[in-house]
């Protein structure tokens, strides 16, 4: 699942050390059966936790204390729960401080996960998330400020600089585009090896926006053009999100802005069976994070229910990206066998199984199974 390009360009330390950052509200529920799981997968791996939010403003008088910016910065990669607010410098930091510039989504349908679409076996493509630019982070202010701008000067553009209110910006840099670009088609080289049809579809909206998602679109377009045997396909952003319902089997490898790739990748989790079963990889040229799609679930923290499989997959990206190739294929065979057999599932999947059951089932196919590919 990742490939070479966003392998680190230093060498990775032997053993690799890995930041784990539980974060918010139910959070770190799903995040400590995830690094046990992975432990007795690779005890090899040097798992070093570091505090973030209320505890580490209990203990050090700072949410984002220097102990765990080292921490984060001395391991090959960090491993992150989710933030509910209290944790977010650390997510800003995992993001714009160590520039890991694609988020890649995977949004694949496994039998037995809970999904409300007619046809999901045919849902399997990977969003390719822009995670630096766009509309994140924030950069807003009053219209007043605005009185200067002669770039949107005809007159239904021009902004009501004459009025109170107020502005986001949205920003997209060549080099940004031309990553991302190159990272989608990386992705889809990558996959096509392994039996997809090589293809890469940008969803945006460069009918209305020329100067940014337009050239969003002509970077991509050329890219793929340099990619002679992957194909590639457009479309508006509000039909793409149709597609995603309609005709989901099209799609291999999407390229979205970072709002876009926000709300779309919960929509894409939605259509497989949810927020509990969607991992991600943030990556960039000297660092890697993982983390779930999903937020820190407050409505149901402190209820030992929360589902783990987004969490566990995350892990699997991680096991991928430090060289762990076996070890990830054989968590994520354990996963895909508990949905299989579907005895044991979380409420989310229709199931009444906790947090800590869905993990005993995924260690007891592990055990049952040590060397299944
Ligand atoms: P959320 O993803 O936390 O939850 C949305 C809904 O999905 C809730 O009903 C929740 O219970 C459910 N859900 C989420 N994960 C689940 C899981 N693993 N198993 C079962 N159910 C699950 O989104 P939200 O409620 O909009 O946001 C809560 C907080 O999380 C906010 O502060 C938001 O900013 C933050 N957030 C953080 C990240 C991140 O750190 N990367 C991502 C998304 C949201
Ligand atoms: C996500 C989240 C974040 C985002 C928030 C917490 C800033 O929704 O990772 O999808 O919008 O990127
Ligand atoms: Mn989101």
């Amino acid at each position: 699942m990742i490939p070479k390009l966003f392998a680190r360009k230093e060498p990775l330390a032997l053993p690799p050390t890995v930041c784990v950052v539980a974060g918010d509200d139910a959070a770190p529920e799903v995040m400590r059966p995830t690094i046990e799981t992975l432990s007795l997968l690779a005890p090899s791996i040097c798992f070093i936790e570091a505090l973030s939010g209320r505890e580490a403003l209990n203990r050090f008088g700072d949410a984002f204390p220097t102990e765990t910016r080292e921490a984060i910065d001395a391991a090959d990669c960090t491993l992150f729960g989710a933030s509910g607010g209290p944790s977010r410098p650390v997510l800003w930091y995992l993001r714009w401080g160590k520039e890991t510039y694609v988020n890649i989504r995977p949004v694949r349908w496994y039998p037995g996960y809970n999904s409300p679409m007619l046809h999901p076996e045919r849902i399997d493509y990977i969003i390719v998330r822009d995670n630096l630019e766009g509309m994140y982070p924030p950069r807003e202010g009053d219209l007043s400020e605005l009185a200067s701008l002669s770039s949107s000067s005809t007159w239904w553009q021009a902004p009501p600089v004459e009025k109170r209110g107020s502005y986001a910006v949205r920003i997209y840099t060549e080099e940004q585009m031309h990553r991302m670009a190159t990272a989608a088609c990386q992705l889809a080289l990558y996959r096509q090896a392994n039996g997809y049809p090589g293809r890469v579809t940008l969803g945006a909206k460069y009918s209305i926006l020329p100067r940014t998602d337009g050239r969003l679109r002509e970077i991509v377009r050329e890219t793929v053009r340099s990619y002679p045997g992957l194909s590639y396909q457009e479309f508006l952003i509000d039909d793409l999100a149709r597609r995603m319902i309609a005709d989901p089997k099209t799609l291999d490898v999407v390229v979205l802005s970072n709002e876009h790739g926000d709300i779309l990748a919960d929509t894409a989790s939605g259509s497989i069976g949810g927020l509990g079963l969607s991992p991600s990889a943030c990556c960039g040229t000297h660092y890697a994070y993982f983390e779930p799609v999903h937020g820190s679930a407050p409505d149901i923290a402190g209820k030992g229910i929360i589902n783990p499989t987004a969490m566990l997959l995350s892990g699997v990206m991680l096991l991928d990206y430090l060289g762990y190739g076996e070890e990830a294929r054989r968590l994520e065979y354990a996963i895909a066998r508990v949905y299989l057999d579907e005895d044991v599932l979380t409420r989310d999947q229709g199931g009444n199984a906790g947090t800590m059951e869905l993990v005993g089932a995924v260690r007891e196919r592990l055990v049952a199974e040590p060397n299944m590919l």
